[in-house]
Protein backbone atom coordinates (compact mmCIF):
# COMPACT_ATOMS: atom_id res chain seq x y z
CA UNK A 1 0.00 0.00 0.00
CA UNK A 2 2.83 2.53 0.87
CA UNK A 3 4.74 1.37 -1.98
CA UNK A 4 1.95 2.52 -4.13
CA UNK A 5 2.23 6.17 -2.23
CA UNK A 6 6.16 6.23 -2.80
CA UNK A 7 5.89 5.58 -6.49
CA UNK A 8 2.68 8.21 -6.96
CA UNK A 9 5.58 11.01 -5.11
CA UNK A 10 8.29 9.92 -7.41
CA UNK A 11 6.42 9.59 -10.22
CA UNK A 12 6.95 13.83 -11.16
CA UNK A 13 10.39 12.89 -12.60
CA UNK A 14 12.18 15.61 -9.55
CA UNK A 15 14.41 13.98 -6.59
CA UNK A 16 12.26 13.81 -3.49
CA UNK A 17 14.18 13.78 0.05
CA UNK A 18 13.90 11.02 2.41
CA UNK A 19 12.65 13.15 4.68
CA UNK A 20 9.62 15.49 2.79
CA UNK A 21 8.64 11.15 1.75
CA UNK A 22 8.47 10.56 5.53
CA UNK A 23 6.48 13.81 6.37
CA UNK A 24 4.16 13.23 3.12
CA UNK A 25 3.43 9.69 4.69
CA UNK A 26 3.24 10.23 7.99
CA UNK A 27 6.52 7.82 8.55
CA UNK A 28 9.73 7.43 9.26
CA UNK A 29 12.95 7.94 7.17
CA UNK A 30 14.24 4.54 7.93
CA UNK A 31 10.60 3.29 6.86
CA UNK A 32 10.62 5.39 3.47
CA UNK A 33 14.39 2.90 3.30
CA UNK A 34 12.97 -0.13 3.35
CA UNK A 35 9.95 0.81 1.07
CA UNK A 36 12.44 2.13 -1.23
CA UNK A 37 14.77 -0.95 -0.90
CA UNK A 38 11.53 -3.44 -1.56
CA UNK A 39 10.29 -1.69 -4.33
CA UNK A 40 14.04 -1.64 -6.87
CA UNK A 41 14.00 -5.27 -5.67
CA UNK A 42 10.92 -4.68 -7.79
CA UNK A 43 12.80 -3.62 -10.36
CA UNK A 44 12.26 -0.25 -10.34
CA UNK A 45 14.91 1.73 -11.28
CA UNK A 46 15.40 4.71 -8.39
CA UNK A 47 17.86 6.70 -8.14
CA UNK A 48 19.55 7.77 -4.66
CA UNK A 49 21.51 11.12 -4.05
CA UNK A 50 23.02 12.36 -1.19
CA UNK A 51 21.27 15.87 -0.08
CA UNK A 52 18.84 15.35 -2.70
CA UNK A 53 16.78 12.34 -2.35
CA UNK A 54 15.01 9.55 -4.70
CA UNK A 55 14.14 10.05 -8.23
CA UNK A 56 11.86 6.99 -10.25
CA UNK A 57 14.39 6.77 -13.51
CA UNK A 58 13.12 6.54 -16.90
CA UNK A 59 11.46 3.24 -16.90
CA UNK A 60 11.20 0.26 -19.25
CA UNK A 61 8.38 -1.39 -19.71
CA UNK A 62 7.22 -3.65 -16.80
CA UNK A 63 4.21 -6.23 -15.96
CA UNK A 64 4.66 -5.68 -12.38
CA UNK A 65 4.94 -1.65 -12.74
CA UNK A 66 1.47 -1.56 -14.80
CA UNK A 67 -0.59 -3.94 -12.49
CA UNK A 68 0.70 -1.84 -9.88
CA UNK A 69 -1.12 1.32 -11.62
CA UNK A 70 -4.12 -0.50 -12.70
CA UNK A 71 -7.18 -1.94 -10.64
CA UNK A 72 -8.17 -5.07 -10.09
CA UNK A 73 -9.57 -6.23 -13.15
CA UNK A 74 -9.86 -10.09 -15.16
CA UNK A 75 -7.86 -8.55 -17.85
CA UNK A 76 -4.33 -10.10 -18.16
CA UNK A 77 -1.46 -8.07 -19.09
CA UNK A 78 2.12 -9.60 -20.62
CA UNK A 79 5.27 -7.43 -21.58
CA UNK A 80 7.71 -8.73 -24.14
CA UNK A 81 11.14 -6.89 -24.11
CA UNK A 82 10.62 -7.22 -28.12
CA UNK A 83 8.53 -8.81 -30.58
CA UNK A 84 7.93 -9.22 -34.38
CA UNK A 85 4.47 -7.00 -33.97
CA UNK A 86 2.06 -7.64 -30.68
CA UNK A 87 -1.00 -7.97 -33.25
CA UNK A 88 1.30 -11.05 -34.30
CA UNK A 89 1.82 -12.40 -31.43
CA UNK A 90 -1.69 -12.14 -30.28
CA UNK A 91 -2.88 -13.99 -33.12
CA UNK A 92 -0.15 -16.70 -32.83
CA UNK A 93 -1.68 -17.39 -29.18
CA UNK A 94 -5.32 -18.69 -30.68
CA UNK A 95 -6.96 -19.33 -27.34
CA UNK A 96 -5.75 -16.27 -25.50
CA UNK A 97 -9.17 -14.86 -23.75
CA UNK A 98 -10.99 -11.82 -23.37
CA UNK A 99 -8.80 -8.92 -22.30
CA UNK A 100 -5.97 -9.98 -23.21
CA UNK A 101 -3.56 -7.57 -23.46
CA UNK A 102 0.77 -7.78 -25.23
CA UNK A 103 2.90 -5.33 -24.73
CA UNK A 104 6.62 -4.68 -25.98
CA UNK A 105 9.18 -1.13 -26.36
CA UNK A 106 10.23 -2.46 -29.15
CA UNK A 107 8.76 -4.11 -32.62
CA UNK A 108 11.25 -5.92 -35.66
CA UNK A 109 8.06 -6.23 -37.74
CA UNK A 110 5.39 -3.78 -37.04
CA UNK A 111 2.91 -3.23 -39.30
CA UNK A 112 0.70 -0.53 -40.10
CA UNK A 113 -2.83 -0.34 -42.12
CA UNK A 114 -3.22 -1.09 -45.69
CA UNK A 115 0.01 -3.85 -45.53
CA UNK A 116 2.51 -1.60 -44.28
CA UNK A 117 5.37 -1.57 -42.39
CA UNK A 118 5.37 0.60 -39.04
CA UNK A 119 8.58 1.23 -37.29
CA UNK A 120 8.51 0.83 -33.73
CA UNK A 121 12.31 1.63 -32.31
CA UNK A 122 13.18 1.52 -28.87
CA UNK A 123 11.04 4.13 -26.79
CA UNK A 124 7.43 3.78 -28.48
CA UNK A 125 4.37 1.94 -26.88
CA UNK A 126 3.64 -1.22 -28.56
CA UNK A 127 0.37 -2.90 -27.34
CA UNK A 128 -2.21 -5.16 -28.57
CA UNK A 129 -5.65 -5.86 -26.74
CA UNK A 130 -7.75 -9.11 -27.66
CA UNK A 131 -11.24 -8.84 -27.07
CA UNK A 132 -14.17 -11.30 -27.82
CA UNK A 133 -17.15 -9.58 -27.98
CA UNK A 134 -20.38 -11.44 -28.61
CA UNK A 135 -21.44 -10.06 -31.90
CA UNK A 136 -21.39 -10.06 -35.52
CA UNK A 137 -18.64 -7.96 -37.22
CA UNK A 138 -21.25 -5.80 -38.92
CA UNK A 139 -22.05 -4.44 -35.53
CA UNK A 140 -18.33 -2.98 -35.01
CA UNK A 141 -18.18 -0.84 -37.83
CA UNK A 142 -17.38 1.96 -34.97
CA UNK A 143 -14.62 -0.12 -33.35
CA UNK A 144 -11.66 1.54 -34.57
CA UNK A 145 -13.04 5.14 -34.37
CA UNK A 146 -13.69 4.39 -30.84
CA UNK A 147 -10.30 3.11 -30.49
CA UNK A 148 -8.66 6.14 -31.44
CA UNK A 149 -11.06 7.78 -28.51
CA UNK A 150 -9.94 5.51 -26.09
CA UNK A 151 -6.30 6.27 -26.70
CA UNK A 152 -6.57 10.05 -26.72
CA UNK A 153 -8.03 10.03 -23.39
CA UNK A 154 -5.46 7.61 -22.82
CA UNK A 155 -2.63 10.18 -23.41
CA UNK A 156 -5.06 13.23 -21.59
CA UNK A 157 -5.15 10.97 -18.86
CA UNK A 158 -1.10 10.39 -18.61
CA UNK A 159 -0.05 13.69 -20.15
CA UNK A 160 -2.54 16.33 -20.12
CA UNK A 161 -2.19 16.48 -24.27
CA UNK A 162 -5.19 17.09 -26.29
CA UNK A 163 -4.85 15.03 -29.16
CA UNK A 164 -6.32 15.21 -32.27
CA UNK A 165 -7.50 12.51 -34.24
CA UNK A 166 -7.04 12.57 -38.68
CA UNK A 167 -9.24 10.06 -39.67
CA UNK A 168 -9.44 7.42 -39.63
CA UNK A 169 -6.91 5.95 -36.94
CA UNK A 170 -4.01 8.36 -36.61
CA UNK A 171 -4.12 10.78 -33.22
CA UNK A 172 -1.82 13.50 -34.47
CA UNK A 173 -0.09 16.78 -32.34
CA UNK A 174 0.38 20.19 -34.23
CA UNK A 175 -0.44 18.12 -37.51
CA UNK A 176 2.59 15.40 -36.76
CA UNK A 177 2.10 11.95 -36.22
CA UNK A 178 1.65 10.41 -32.60
CA UNK A 179 -0.05 7.34 -32.80
CA UNK A 180 -1.68 4.90 -35.31
CA UNK A 181 -4.07 2.00 -34.69
CA UNK A 182 -4.62 -1.16 -36.55
CA UNK A 183 -7.71 -3.01 -35.73
CA UNK A 184 -7.79 -6.55 -37.43
CA UNK A 185 -10.84 -8.97 -37.00
CA UNK A 186 -11.38 -12.99 -37.34
CA UNK A 187 -15.00 -14.18 -38.04
CA UNK A 188 -16.27 -17.37 -38.65
CA UNK A 189 -16.32 -18.11 -42.09
CA UNK A 190 -19.92 -20.69 -42.03
CA UNK A 191 -22.04 -17.44 -39.76
CA UNK A 192 -19.81 -14.21 -39.85
CA UNK A 193 -19.92 -14.79 -36.33
CA UNK A 194 -16.72 -12.88 -34.91
CA UNK A 195 -14.24 -14.95 -32.81
CA UNK A 196 -11.94 -12.06 -31.99
CA UNK A 197 -10.44 -8.67 -32.35
CA UNK A 198 -7.25 -7.64 -31.86
CA UNK A 199 -6.72 -3.48 -31.50
CA UNK A 200 -3.10 -3.01 -31.96
CA UNK A 201 -1.52 0.36 -30.58
CA UNK A 202 1.36 2.02 -31.68
CA UNK A 203 2.52 5.33 -29.48
CA UNK A 204 6.20 7.38 -29.95
CA UNK A 205 5.96 7.63 -26.58
CA UNK A 206 9.85 8.47 -25.19
CA UNK A 207 10.88 7.74 -29.59
CA UNK A 208 13.83 9.41 -30.71
CA UNK A 209 12.59 10.68 -33.75
CA UNK A 210 15.59 10.70 -35.16
CA UNK A 211 15.22 6.15 -35.43
CA UNK A 212 12.13 6.47 -37.17
CA UNK A 213 12.41 5.73 -41.45
CA UNK A 214 14.00 9.16 -42.90
CA UNK A 215 10.56 9.59 -45.15
CA UNK A 216 8.23 9.72 -41.77
CA UNK A 217 10.55 11.69 -39.44
CA UNK A 218 9.20 15.10 -40.73
CA UNK A 219 5.76 13.75 -40.02
CA UNK A 220 6.31 12.12 -36.74
CA UNK A 221 6.14 13.40 -33.35
CA UNK A 222 6.26 11.79 -29.99
CA UNK A 223 4.92 12.71 -26.22
CA UNK A 224 8.30 13.16 -24.65
CA UNK A 225 8.92 15.90 -28.07
CA UNK A 226 5.80 17.58 -27.29
CA UNK A 227 5.68 17.47 -23.01
CA UNK A 228 9.57 18.22 -22.74
CA UNK A 229 10.30 15.81 -20.83
CA UNK A 230 10.29 11.75 -20.56
CA UNK A 231 7.18 9.86 -20.39
CA UNK A 232 6.87 6.83 -18.15
CA UNK A 233 5.49 4.24 -20.43
CA UNK A 234 3.82 2.14 -17.84
CA UNK A 235 2.07 5.02 -16.70
CA UNK A 236 0.61 5.16 -20.27
CA UNK A 237 0.51 1.62 -20.57
CA UNK A 238 -2.23 1.80 -17.50
CA UNK A 239 -4.25 4.52 -18.70
CA UNK A 240 -4.58 2.50 -22.10
CA UNK A 241 -5.56 -0.50 -20.88
CA UNK A 242 -7.74 1.56 -18.49
CA UNK A 243 -9.65 3.27 -21.70
CA UNK A 244 -9.62 0.75 -23.30
CA UNK A 245 -11.60 -1.62 -20.51
CA UNK A 246 -13.92 1.49 -20.73
CA UNK A 247 -14.33 1.52 -24.08
CA UNK A 248 -15.19 -2.38 -24.15
CA UNK A 249 -17.88 -1.83 -21.66
CA UNK A 250 -19.48 0.74 -23.51
CA UNK A 251 -18.68 -0.67 -26.78
CA UNK A 252 -23.05 -1.42 -28.11
CA UNK A 253 -24.17 1.06 -25.64
CA UNK A 254 -22.13 4.72 -26.34
CA UNK A 255 -21.81 4.44 -29.96
CA UNK A 256 -23.12 7.53 -30.72
CA UNK A 257 -21.30 9.58 -27.68
CA UNK A 258 -17.98 8.21 -28.64
CA UNK A 259 -18.47 8.99 -32.21
CA UNK A 260 -19.48 12.85 -31.16
CA UNK A 261 -16.44 13.18 -29.13
CA UNK A 262 -14.60 11.17 -32.46
CA UNK A 263 -15.94 13.80 -34.88
CA UNK A 264 -14.79 16.90 -32.24
CA UNK A 265 -11.55 15.73 -32.50
CA UNK A 266 -11.32 14.59 -35.59
CA UNK A 267 -8.60 17.45 -37.68
CA UNK A 268 -9.61 16.21 -41.09
CA UNK A 269 -13.31 17.59 -41.00
CA UNK A 270 -13.68 21.66 -42.47
CA UNK A 271 -11.00 20.39 -44.53
CA UNK A 272 -9.95 19.96 -48.26
CA UNK A 273 -8.94 16.22 -48.87
CA UNK A 274 -7.92 14.12 -51.54
CA UNK A 275 -9.24 10.38 -51.48
CA UNK A 276 -7.42 7.70 -52.31
CA UNK A 277 -8.23 4.49 -53.66
CA UNK A 278 -5.22 2.54 -55.31
CA UNK A 279 -3.67 5.05 -57.96
CA UNK A 280 -7.09 7.71 -57.95
CA UNK A 281 -6.44 10.42 -56.07
CA UNK A 282 -9.93 12.51 -56.08
CA UNK A 283 -10.94 15.91 -54.38
CA UNK A 284 -13.52 15.90 -52.22
CA UNK A 285 -14.07 18.30 -48.84
CA UNK A 286 -14.86 16.39 -45.38
CA UNK A 287 -17.99 17.38 -44.14
CA UNK A 288 -18.81 15.37 -40.97
CA UNK A 289 -18.68 11.97 -39.70
CA UNK A 290 -21.53 9.62 -39.68
CA UNK A 291 -22.63 7.34 -37.13
CA UNK A 292 -19.95 4.48 -37.46
CA UNK A 293 -17.05 6.68 -37.79
CA UNK A 294 -17.23 6.59 -41.33
CA UNK A 295 -16.27 9.87 -43.02
CA UNK A 296 -18.94 11.96 -44.97
CA UNK A 297 -16.95 13.88 -48.09
CA UNK A 298 -18.77 16.45 -50.91
CA UNK A 299 -16.71 15.64 -53.95
CA UNK A 300 -16.37 18.69 -56.44
CA UNK A 301 -19.08 17.62 -58.67
CA UNK A 302 -21.61 18.23 -55.50
CA UNK A 303 -21.60 14.36 -54.97
CA UNK A 304 -22.00 13.17 -51.06
CA UNK A 305 -20.89 9.83 -50.02
CA UNK A 306 -19.79 8.19 -46.65
CA UNK A 307 -16.17 6.59 -46.71
CA UNK A 308 -15.48 4.34 -44.29
CA UNK A 309 -12.50 2.39 -45.18
CA UNK A 310 -9.08 3.50 -47.28
CA UNK A 311 -7.31 6.79 -47.27
CA UNK A 312 -7.56 10.02 -47.01
CA UNK A 313 -4.60 13.16 -47.48
CA UNK A 314 -5.63 16.27 -45.49
CA UNK A 315 -4.28 19.43 -47.05
CA UNK A 316 -1.63 21.14 -44.79
CA UNK A 317 -0.56 17.45 -43.10
CA UNK A 318 1.75 14.95 -43.82
CA UNK A 319 3.57 16.66 -46.48
CA UNK A 320 0.28 17.62 -48.92
CA UNK A 321 -0.13 20.95 -49.69
C1 LIG B 1 -0.90 2.65 -38.82
O1 LIG B 1 -0.51 3.77 -38.47
O2 LIG B 1 -0.99 2.33 -40.01
C2 LIG B 1 -1.28 1.66 -37.77
C3 LIG B 1 -0.11 1.29 -36.93
C4 LIG B 1 -0.44 0.29 -35.83
C5 LIG B 1 0.80 -0.10 -35.06
C6 LIG B 1 0.51 -0.99 -33.90
S1 LIG B 1 1.90 -1.16 -32.85
C7 LIG B 1 1.13 -2.45 -31.98
C8 LIG B 1 0.46 -3.30 -33.02
N1 LIG B 1 1.40 -4.23 -33.60
C9 LIG B 1 1.59 -4.02 -34.89
O3 LIG B 1 2.35 -4.69 -35.62
N2 LIG B 1 0.86 -2.99 -35.30
C10 LIG B 1 0.10 -2.41 -34.23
Amino acid sequence: MRKAEVLQLLRGGEYVSGEMLGKELGISRVAVCKIIASLKKEGFLIDAVPNRGYCLLRQELSQEQILSLLPESGWSVQVLPEVDSTNNALKRSCDAPHGTVLLTGRQTGGRGRLGRQFASPPGGVYLSALLRPNVFADQLLHLTPMAAVAVRRAIFDCCRISACIKWTNDLVCEGKKLCGILTELSTEAGSGALQSVIIGIGINCNTALAELPQEVQGMATSLQEITGKAVDPNELAAALIVRLQEMDALLLTQKEAWMREYASACITLGKRIQVIAGETRTEAFAEGIDENGGLIVRYDTGKTAAISTGEVSVRGMYGYY
